[in-house]
């Protein structure tokens, strides 16, 4: 669709012309002001012209009049001018010749923008921390985050994602306290992230009792910072454990980083940016710690150092962002954290651009709201906290419990069960508004009716069945449209490009879901309605094929900007 709006605009600037040479507007001006009337009974685009009156100096009647008279186009079949609004009606055939043509041409990368081409995006995201527990807190990071970076690939950018993982910190020193004083490596090494928790919940129980162990902690943690061997080989211990945990839920996602630097990394790269933001007068003395003064700019101050000398968070944030500007020399850097950390970045972005770094615009936060989960019974023995690894867990369950009732001899159920189950927790948790607050309703998420990631992936099952019953069929074949419900799904499938690119500049991977939705409701009318296999004539089976394998396509690259599997059988 995005073509035939460019062709449609470059008409309208033409016409737009003939009223005011120097209008000064643009072919994607004219691009993003076309609307889709809420009824196709108005056509299926129209521009408002009143939005043009100022400019042109010419009431909107008369400018819809004036661009209406002989606007011809190969895709367009009528256009008319209403009340101030140039109404367009698309040629159904042409698009869908287009559409089926483009999708055979394209396959994977069909409606791929490209304007990232040339251009690289780090992604900091998921970044857990580690020997604390994975839990849900960390989804909205893990697939927007991944999400995100398909979107980004598919547009062309060169893309590194980064898993800045909580690598470093006081919590190390309790840790090695508590495995010296209670630990156990085979233990350990059986039981594997649960036990570090384990430990560190225990470290907490006893310290209540004896403070002196908080000393002993910090001690521990400071020769690790020395570079003790012995703690620095427990302490790559530790790290390797929650990595293997980590890397399971990232499998079962479809999940890969290119980058695992954690905090620890940039501990040493810390003490410059310190000492820059001293050379230049932006430290300020506070109660014994270092502080720069955002007060000007309406935020509280960021805290640098503390009392003590040791440094806080936005130091070493700013010093991985120097890095990684100087390593990757990215175009942007994204990163996603929940809404409760926005003013951390807020502040240490502006203590960045302060510092004079010329990226400083180039670095986009994109926060999103909590999650909390009703009626399923997940909390584990860390306590309240539900981990992400239970949660699919379950997922996985009941999809097994429901397939094995629906579709017992199913080959490779597992499989299956895995990525329906999966892909249901995420497509439930994409489809809102990243911001909103989300509270998982299990069942609903897991339904196989209603705009679940069940029906979506049951739905490209259903495309995949269709092709491979029908065998060969024509691919250059005439397409003859003839009901509605294939002009819709055209239609439907026409609007992908535009998706993506609402998508990205929103930094929003719900649109994508949504979308995924609408197809799938066209598919599913026009599978009811228009019998496909036993149309009325060669041309509209083959039409209709050319439909299925066109929805196909779209359904499958839309999955993969979310972390959905291409389920081929349910
Ligand atoms: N590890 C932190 C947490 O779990 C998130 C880190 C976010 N990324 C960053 N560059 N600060 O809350």
């Amino acid at each position: 669709m995005l073509y035939i709006k460019k062709a449609i605009s470059e008409k309208i600037l033409e016409k737009v012309g003939t009223i005011n040479q120097d209008s000064g507007l643009t072919v994607e001006d004219i691009v993003k002001m076309l609307e889709y009337p809420p009824d196709s009974k108005m056509g299926d685009l129209a521009f408002p012209c009143f939005k043009l009156s100022k400019a042109l100096r010419m009431a909107p009647v008369k400018i819809a009049t004036v661009i209406a008279e002989g606007f011809e186009l190969p895709a367009v079949e009528r256009a008319e001018a209403v009340n101030g609004y140039f109404n367009i009606f698309l040629d159904g055939g042409y698009v869908a010749s287009k559409l089926v043509s483009e999708t055979m041409e394209k396959g994977e990368r069909y409606g791929a923008p490209s304007f990232g081409e040339g251009k690289t995006v780090v992604l900091d995201y998921s970044s857990p921390n580690v020997a604390k527990p994975f839990h849900i807190g960390h989804l909205g990071t893990t697939v927007i985050g991944h999400s995100l970076k398909k979107l980004h690939e598919f547009a062309g950018y060169k893309c590194v994602g980064i898993n800045y993982l909580g690598d470093w910190g006081t919590q190390f020193g309790k840790l090695i306290v508590a495995y010296r004083k209670w630990g156990n490596r085979e233990l350990i090494e059986a039981g594997g992230i649960d036990k570090l928790v384990e430990l560190y919940v225990r470290f907490h129980e006893e310290a209540e009792k004896d403070a002196s162990l908080n000393d002993e902690a910090r001690g521990e943690f400071h020769k690790l910072e020395e570079g003790d061997s012995e703690n620095i080989a427990l302490w790559q211990w530790f790290v390797k454990i929650s990595l293997e945990e980590y890397s399971k839920t990232y499998r079962q996602l479809g999940i890969e980083f290119d980058s695992y630097k954690g905090e620890s990394f940039y501990t040493d790269k810390m003490p410059a940016e310190v000492e820059k933001l001293r050379n230049m007068g932006l430290l300020k003395i506070d109660d014994g710690a270092s502080i720069v003064d955002l007060e000007e700019y309406g935020m509280p101050p960021c805290l640098i150092l503390k009392r003590d000398g040791s440094t806080l968070d936005p130091p070493r944030d700013i010093a991985a962002a120097v890095y990684r500007k100087a390593t990757y020399d990215f175009d942007k850097a994204i990163y996603v954290t929940s809404a409760g950390q926005s003013l951390h970045f807020a502040q240490w972005f502006k203590v960045v651009e302060l510092m004079g770094y010329d990226f400083h615009d180039k670095l986009v936060h994109v926060p999103y709201g909590t999650v909390s989960i009703n009626g399923a019974k997940l909390a584990t023995r860390t306590g309240n906290v539900i981990l992400l690894r239970d949660l699919f867990a379950t997922a996985i369950e009941k999809v097994a419990g429901i397939m094995d009732e629906k579709n017992p001899n199913l080959e490779g159920k597992e499989k299956i069960a895995e990525e329906i189950g999966v892909g249901a927790i995420v497509f439930y948790y994409l489809s809102n508004n990243r911001m909103r607050d989300i509270n998982f309703m299990m069942e609903d998420a897991l339904s196989f009716e209603g705009n679940t990631g069940p029906y979506v992936q049951y739905t490209y099952a259903r495309t995949c069945s269709v092709l491979s019953k029908s065998g060969d069929y024509d691919k250059n074949c005439d397409i003859t449209i003839t009901t509605e419900e294939e002009a819709d799904l055209v239609k439907t499938l026409a609007k992908f490009e535009e998706n993506v690119i609402d998508a990205i500049e929103s930094y929003e991977p719900s649109v994508i879901t949504r979308y995924i939705l609408d197809v799938a409701g066209a598919y599913n009318r026009f599978y009811h309605n228009c019998s496909i296999l036993g149309a009325e004539s060669v041309e509209i089976k083959n039409t209709r094929l050319a439909l299925t394998e066109a929805t196909r396509t779209v359904l499958g690259n839309a999955f993969g900007l979310i972390c959905l599997a291409k389920t081929e059988k349910v």
